[in-house]
């Protein structure tokens, strides 16, 4: 059994879906898995705001109560939307801010429309994890409707399971 956590930025649930589907298997397989969900502070909700906010890397409020402090992590998972071509802000300033990861098993994923700049996104937050001393294992970018697949969704996951629930 592993202690881990996998931390989500969704909008519109398709990320979630698919880090909710993961966090059932890795506690089915006998992980201790927590779920550190992010919601910013007064989020816009307008398309256009946040795809500015996410082109200018603008900074956005997450409440000061969650957990920043992964020390105690053996592995985490971290999955955020594509938008305008980058990581969504909340889970910018989340890793910005997170403590723990050195040397830590680490997964990724982002999901995407129409997939334009998946793999730029997908690479900037890999990036951001080895910045941090994490290893990342599983790197990943899946079609948001995709995300609505069990059995794509297992396929997908499976290379991952079978790290995390030997
Ligand atoms: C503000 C905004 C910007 C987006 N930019 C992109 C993009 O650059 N490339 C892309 O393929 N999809 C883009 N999308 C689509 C989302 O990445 C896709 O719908 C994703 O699955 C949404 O995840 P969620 O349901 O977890 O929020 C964007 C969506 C929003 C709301």
């Amino acid at each position: 059994m592993s202690r881990g956590a996998s931390v989500i930025y969704s909008f519109s649930g398709n990320t979630k879906r698919a880090a909710v589907w993961l966090n059932q298997e890795l506690r089915a397989g006998g992980n201790e898995n927590k779920v550190i969900d992010l919601r910013p502070v007064n989020e816009p909700r307008s398309f256009l705001r946040q795809g500015i906010q996410a082109l200018l890397k603008s900074p956005v409020t997450l409440a000061d109560t969650l957990e920043y402090d992964l020390r105690w992590v053996e592995y985490a998972v971290f999955a955020s939307p594509v938008w305008a071509f980058t990581i969504a802000p909340a889970m910018r300033v989340y890793l910005n801010r997170v403590r723990g990861l050195n040397g830590k098993k680490t997964a990724c994923f982002v999901t995407y429309g129409s997939g334009t700049g998946k793999n730029r996104a997908l690479g900037e937050l890999e990036e951001i994890l080895k910045g941090k001393g994490a290893r990342v294992l599983f790197s990943r970018a899946f079609s948001g409707a995709s995300c609505r697949k069990e059995p794509f969704l297992r396929k997908a996951f499976s290379p991952l399971c079978e790290i995390l629930n030997p």
